[in-house]
Formats: structure tokens, sequence, C-alpha cells
């Protein structure tokens, strides 16, 4: 027993910021962040909490899959960080749903999406939930160092969810961490405790862009590598590849290197920059809204990130 995805939804903030908009207040342009990201386009929180996005998402799965919040059995948030450091974004999406059910966040970065999907699988399996909400929401501008052009350009604001019914649509799933926090890392705000003698780094994200982008274009190709050999699925056979949306650069790099035909691979980071756990969620949604996902289509999801953390699943489309 894995499950069925019933509903999708997504939220992202009203305030946009273009690439011009950006080189107003830091030293750049919107000829270096497309040619080297991809990225046109973010958006940004001004009055919305990252509890209103994912609350937003939800409700739209919730309402495509027919089902109340009461209904819920789970909630999982996959997120670096909601609108406090506890209690998490589970908590204050449960209150703001109106849900009762048990709920805890996922903190793996990225690739959190497919760390809930691993947990989902294992709670349908234990038959402790009809439904599970997986609500991925991610507030990034609030922890980027608006003056290190190197990586605030790169992210955006944003929540993607999904209602998950049991079924038999997760086909196969992978899930690696490599303990290696030091290149792509944000730390806890300094407190003020008289016996901490480390002075904490900045709370902003720190990031050795190429240590990254090595490690997403290899993570990439041996996950989906490993599923189609373990599945016996041919390249041809998946319909959609939803990769994490992190850099034009990776997505192109991972496609020449693949068997996957290229025109299989579905993009959105050019209007919704990098959203770390929410981007597969929130492109799974626009795939849907888009028309593109036929019943039984195999899509396979990938999420890579700070960690190093990577998950790559396959799953047959059958709302
Ligand atoms: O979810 C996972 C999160 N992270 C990622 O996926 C990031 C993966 N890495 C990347 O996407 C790329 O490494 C970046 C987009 C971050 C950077 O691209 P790059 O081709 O690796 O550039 P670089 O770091 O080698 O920098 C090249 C030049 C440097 O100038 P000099 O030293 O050659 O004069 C940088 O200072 O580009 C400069 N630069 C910029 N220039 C204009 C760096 N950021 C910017 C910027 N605008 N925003």
């Amino acid at each position: 027993m894995s499950f069925r995805i019933l509903g999708t939804g997504s939220a992202l903030p009203q305030c946009v910021k273009t690439n011009d908009d950006l080189a107003q207040i830091l030293d750049t342009s919107d000829q270096w962040i497309r040619t080297r990201t991809g990225i046109c386009r973010r958006h940004v929180m001004t009055t919305e909490t990252v509890t209103d996005l994912a609350a937003e998402a939800s409700r739209k799965a919730l309402e495509q899959a027919g089902i109340v919040p009461e209904e819920l059995g789970w909630i999982l948030c996959p997120t670096v960080g909601g609108d406090y450091i506890t209690p998490g974004l589970s908590a204050t999406l449960q209150a703001a749903l109106g849900a009762h059910c048990p709920a805890m966040d996922i903190n793996a970065a990225c690739s959190g999406f497919l760390f809930a999907l691993d947990a989902a699988e294992g709670i349908f399996a234990r038959k402790k939930a009809r439904y599970v909400l997986i609500a991925a929401a991610e507030g990034l501008s609030r922890i980027m160092d608006w003056e290190d052009r190197s990586t605030c350009v790169l992210f955006g604001d944003g929540a993607g969810a999904v209602v998950l019914g049991e079924g038999e649509s997760l086909l196969s799933l992978h899930l690696e961490t490599k303990g290696c926090p030091e290149p792509l890392h944000g730390c806890f705000p300094g407190g003020n405790s008289p016996w901490l003698s480390v002075k904490p780094e900045n709370h902003f994200v720190h990031m050795d862009g190429q240590e990254v982008y090595k490690f997403a274009v290899s993570t990439i190709c041996s996950g989906i590598e490993t599923i189609l050999q373990e599945t016996g699925v041919s390249p041809e056979e998946i319909r959609h590849v939803i990769l994490h949306q992190a850099n034009l650069r990776i997505i192109d790099a991972a496609r020449k290197k693949l068997p996957i035909p290229g025109d299989r691979y579905r993009l959105c980071i050019q209007e919704t920059g990098n959203l770390s756990a929410a981007s597969i969620p929130v492109l799974l949604d626009f795939c849907r809204r888009d028309q593109l996902l036929k019943p039984g289509d195999l899509m396979i999801l990938c999420g890579f990130g700070a960690g190093f953390t990577s998950g790559t699943a396959l799953v047959r489309w059958e709302p």
C-alpha cells in the first residue's frame, strides 16, 4: 500500500521582483541571472506569512481532492522553516486549516518533499490515516543576505501542496543524505546566552554555488538511473520529469546526460526561482493546471539540496 495523489495546489506571494528590480539594489544584471540560472522573476513575501502560503496551497489541494480538513489523518510540512523556530509550520498550518490530526515538519532542505512522500508511504502502510496532506512552504527571502548577489538572486517564496489517499501510485522511492553542511547552510540567529563562547555565524544562507552545482547534477543522474534500472521502466515511458527547480543549467546538464527524451522535463524556474522544498509540488500543480498530466502517466520527481540530501521517486499519475 502506498498512496494516490488526489489533489494539488500552490500559492505564491503577490509581490513579483524581476531581475531588473534586483539590479536596482545589487551589482547584478538581468543578463547575468538569466544566462547563469534561467530565472527571470521570483515572488517574495511582503505581508504574507509562510503559514498563509501553506494554507492557500493546502485549501486548493483539499478542494480539488474533495476532502475537508477534519478528514485529514496527518499533515506533513517539508520546509526549512515556518513562521517560528518552534512551533513548526505544521502546527500553525493545522490551526489555520482547522484540522485536528497530528502534524510535523520535515527539514530535508530542497529534498523535503521526497522525504515527506516516504513518511506518507509509511503512514499509509501502517493504516494510520485515510488522507495525508503534504504542504511544502518556504519563505527564504527572509534568510537571504540581500547584499550577497551570488545567493539572493536564486531564491523565491511560495508553497505547494498535495492531498494523498490510499493507492498504489508510488512505484519506487530513494532517499540519500550525505552529511556535508559546509557548501550550503544557514545558522540559528544568535541569542544572548552568557555562556556561549563560540560566536555564531550570521543567520543568512551561505552557499558555495559550484560545489552544490556538482552535487546536484551527479545526484539527479544517479538517482534517476537507479530508479530506471530498479523498476525496468524505459526512459521513453517517462512522461514527466519534475526536478527541483534550482538552476536551469543544472536541469540542462542532467537532461543531456540522461536517456529520457528532452521534451519531458517540466519547468517553472523562470517564474518562481528556487522555492526549496516547495518547488516540486508547485511545479506538479502547474503541470496539472496546464492539463499536461494524463491518467496513467509515469513521472519522476527528484529533489536535492542542503545536507546534502537528495530523493528520487517514480510515481504514476492516477488522480
Ligand atoms: O537548491 C539548491 C540550491 N543551490 C543551487 O542549486 C546552486 C547551484 N549553483 C549555481 O547555480 C551556480 O553555481 C551559481 C548560479 C550560484 C553561480 O554560477 P557560476 O557560474 O558558478 O558563477 P561563479 O560563482 O563562478 O561566479 C562567476 C562570476 C564571479 O565574478 P568573477 O569572480 O568571475 O569576477 C561572481 O562574482 O559571477 C559573479 N557573480 C555575479 N555577477 C552578477 C556571482 N553572482 C552574480 C550575480 N550577478 N548575481
